[in-house]
């Protein structure tokens, strides 16, 4: 038997896209366990679905600073996913800018995904930003993490429209829809071994 492929998950927030990625590793789409779900908010509802269906879930102090996690913190999350022999980390919502450490201890192995079509609107709130733009067609993407801000090689990519009666809540619902659906196929695609990175451009062997 061959040794499964072992997900590590980060996120701050709801962790609906875990639940997606978890239910879809339960119901063998994604050849794949999830080890462990780390996250820098102690309430945080992506614990909490993760005890639910008995994955262990710590959370860890992220230090001082607003947007990115201390030497201290970063550490202590890299050593986390290392004891749990992770393959690939999933951020899912994960709202601190990972750095050098981090970033060393997975190389290429750090995905995530963000509520616009990058690259456009990076950052923040990008349902907005595609709003307040006034585009047409928004959507979610599917990236490797590298040093930048929403900055790395695009996996994968689906389209929402923009509606005339959209508000950011229901544009940002729409959009997150989509990510429920593409971030486990884009999950899979890696455990199963059929990406490969040229560049900038990330190559799928089979759709
Ligand atoms: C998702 O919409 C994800 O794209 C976004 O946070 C939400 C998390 O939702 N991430 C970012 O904006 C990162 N730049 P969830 O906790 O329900 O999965």
């Amino acid at each position: 038997m061959s040794i499964p492929f072992r997900l590590g998950v980060l996120g701050s927030g709801k962790g609906s896209n875990f639940v997606a990625i978890a239910d879809a590793v339960a119901a063998g789409k994604i050849p794949a366990q999830v080890a462990i779900v780390l996250s820098d908010v102690e309430n945080a509802g992506i614990l909490a679905h993760a005890r639910e269906r008995k994955i262990l879930a710590q959370f860890i102090p992220p230090g001082k600073f607003r947007t990115k996690l201390d030497e201290e913190a970063e550490h202590a999350v890299v050593e986390a996913l290392r004891a749990a022999q992770v393959d690939l980390v999933v951020l899912a919502g994960f709202m601190r800018v990972l750095k050098g450490e981090f970033l060393r201890a997975f190389e290429g192995r750090i995905v995530n995904v963000h509520p616009s079509l990058l690259p456009s609107f990076p950052g923040l709130a990008a349902w907005q930003q595609a709003l307040d733009c006034g585009v047409k067609v928004a959507g979610c993407t599917v990236h490797f993490v590298d040093a930048g801000v929403d900055s790395g090689a695009i996996i994968g990519q689906q389209t929402v429209p923009v509606l005339d009666t959209d508000t950011a809540e229901s544009l940002h619902q729409r959009i997150h829809a989509a990510e429920h659906d593409l971030y486990p196929k884009c999950v899979a695609a890696i455990a199963r071994g059929e990406i490969s990175v040229v560049g900038r451009r990330v190559l799928w062997k089979k759709s």
